[in-house]
């Protein structure tokens, strides 16, 4: 008899984009399809976990025997998310989440003033960085991070991976991952940098929880 890794462990994640209003009619997103985050859920739930998946407009279907909330701000996936760490044993964070919202909002839709001319001002204020939140809870969640990045992934990850101060982040490029079926993570941790081997977001997910599950003080 083999024991589910993850078995009678609840998993929180966030996956997919935000959408931040610039008027009625209009968001500011990020491009995020939600392919790894649902596939890690998914991972998790095969796994043994109990899985809540707090995520953003995506075109997925939920994967079966998860807990699935759709939010559309950062805002509200930081609510949605605070509302279940405390109860969470493990969170990642893989949605994209907008790191700025449009502070003057529109109650009105935005109008052309003129032909070709009269782009509007938008003023910007910082969105809550979630995960770092959660990784200040006090007996909260252990945490994993992800990061995509378009240069210097090491260097960049690393910091972000201090800076969070989270025991795990996972990297990735950008170019090479985003909207693909296929992906290419490396691990960050106190020992360094780990690539897993390259390949189908579900199989890269399976083994994620396996490192996760490996790492996870029991
Ligand atoms: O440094 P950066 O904020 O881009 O780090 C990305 C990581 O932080 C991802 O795991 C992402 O889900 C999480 N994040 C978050 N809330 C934010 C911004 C990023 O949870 N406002």
């Amino acid at each position: 008899f083999q024991p589910k890794l993850l078995a009678g462990l609840h998993v929180l994640l966030t996956a997919g984009p935000t959408s931040e209003p610039v008027d009625p009619v209009r968001v500011l997103s990020n491009r995020s399809s939600g392919k790894t985050g649902y596939a890690l859920a998914r991972a998790a739930r095969e796994a043994g976990a109990r899985v809540t998946l707090i995520t953003g407009a995506t075109f997925l279907p939920v994967p079966r025997g998860v807990t699935a909330l759709s939010v559309m701000t950062a805002r509200q996936m930081h609510d949605a998310v605070m509302a279940s760490a405390a109860d969470a044993d493990i969170f990642i964070a893989v949605a994209a989440v907008a790191d700025w919202r449009v502070k003057n909002v529109s109650t009105q839709k935005l109008k052309k003033t003129s032909e070709g001319g009269g782009a509007p001002l938008m003023e910007f204020e910082p969105n809550p960085d979630i995960l770092a939140e959660v990784a200040k809870l006090e007996n909260g969640p252990w945490c994993v991070g992800f990061a995509a990045e378009t240069e210097k992934l090491a260097e960049h990850a690393e910091a972000k991976r201090q800076r969070k101060g989270i025991p795990l982040l996972v990297g990735n490029l950008a170019h090479k991952v985003m909207d693909a079926d296929t992906t290419e993570l490396v691990l960050f941790d106190e020992q360094g940098a780990h690539p897993l081997p390259a390949g189908d977001k579900l199989e890269a997910a399976r083994r994620l929880i396996a490192e996760i599950a490996a790492r996870f003080p029991a």
